[in-house]
């Protein structure tokens, strides 16, 4: 397989978010990415596009799949990669993010995937550095390799995005990825659905041009896809449900629910799931209609295209400064 062109196709020089990329970039990434999910199943995986390009990931909270996937992307395509332990890192003796960001910049890495627990984290260390920076997570505000993995998976089960209908449920309020999943299939076409309790979504969702419910029957009606989202228990600072029980009773994931969808809707979720709380466990591992593991897989092959296509373009865009 040939390694994808680069640079002119995604003149950006950073990955912070899914706002402001176009149609047309959207759809370079995840064509770049399925050339990816082909490599990825053969017994040779392995490719030379970053051969002496340096990548970091930087994770100031836990992940299991965006920082696995991130190191098995580059390593697949031979960057050097390093996992930066933040827990025994001098960020434990008081060292700030920009000091900390300044003193990776200083070995000169070509890219660095960092996730961070406040929005707006990632883009101020990119204006920082002199590397191409990706947003692997921060705060509530966006994960753009998660949408682009949804995407892909969604585009390759059902050959297309525009105009399905896309139910994203449950704790839209501090999700990044329903974030970054709004922007990314509302920009691409699709009908976008939010169905949650009034405390769990953002004020003025509309205006991402979605369609509001409260109630997961009438909002799954219809859909091609059901988005399911964990409960961010770790951003909530005080009472947005009355209790688990309840809240898996009016909005967790059954089969009961699910009749309301497209006979063969395809069920989603980021991970990591809390089954019983937001999804029922039998519909969770039911894979004639769940396709939480392909997300998985296409989350390596995401992150392949994006670390190709930013760490191949750092010298040419430098002197544009995009
Ligand atoms: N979906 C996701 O970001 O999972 P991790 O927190 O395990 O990386």
């Amino acid at each position: 397989m040939a390694d994808p062109p680069v640079t002119a196709a995604f003149p950006h020089r950073h990955l912070l978010g899914i706002e402001g990329l176009s149609p047309d970039e959207i759809t370079i990434l995840l064509d770049a990415s399925d050339a990816y999910v082909e490599l990825n199943r053969q017994a040779e995986k392995k490719r030379d596009a970053l051969r002496g390009r340096t990548v970091i990931n930087l994770f100031f909270e836990s992940s299991t799949r965006t920082r696995t996937s991130f190191e098995l992307a580059g390593k697949r395509l031979s960057a050097d990669v390093i996992n930066m332990s933040v827990g025994t890192s001098s960020v434990n003796k008081g060292e700030s993010l920009i000091d900390t960001a300044m003193t990776l910049n200083a070995m000169h890495p070509d890219v660095l995937v960092v996730r961070h627990g406040e929005s707006g984290a990632v883009k101020l260390l990119s204006e920082k550095v002199n590397c191409a920076v990706i947003n692997a997570g921060d705060g509530s505000h966006e994960h753009p390799t998660q949408a682009l993995l949804d995407a892909l998976t969604i585009r390759r089960r059902l050959g297309r995005l525009e105009g399905l209908t896309i139910a994203i449920c449950g704790d839209v309020l501090h999700s990044r990825v329903a974030r970054s999943n709004l922007l990314l299939l509302t920009t691409m076409g699709a009908r976008v659905r939010v169905i949650g309790p009034r405390t769990l979504l953002p004020a003025n969702v509309e205006r991402y041009g979605v369609e509001v419910f409260h109630d997961m029957k009438a909002g799954l009606d219809g859909c091609d896809i059901v988005m399911m989202l964990r409960l961010q228990m770790e951003r909530m600072q005080g009472n947005f449900i009355p209790s688990i029980r309840e809240y898996f009773q009016f909005f967790g994931l059954d089969y009961d629910k699910l009749a309301a969808a497209k006979e063969d809707a395809l069920i989603m979720h980021p991970g990591p799931s809390n089954r019983g709380v937001e999804i029922d466990s039998e519909v969770a591992d039911d894979f004639s209609r769940s396709v939480i593991r392909e997300q998985v897989e296409m989350g390596v092959a995401v992150r392949m295209a994006c670390l190709d296509l930013l760490g191949r373009n750092t010298e040419e865009l430098g002197a544009r400064n995009l």
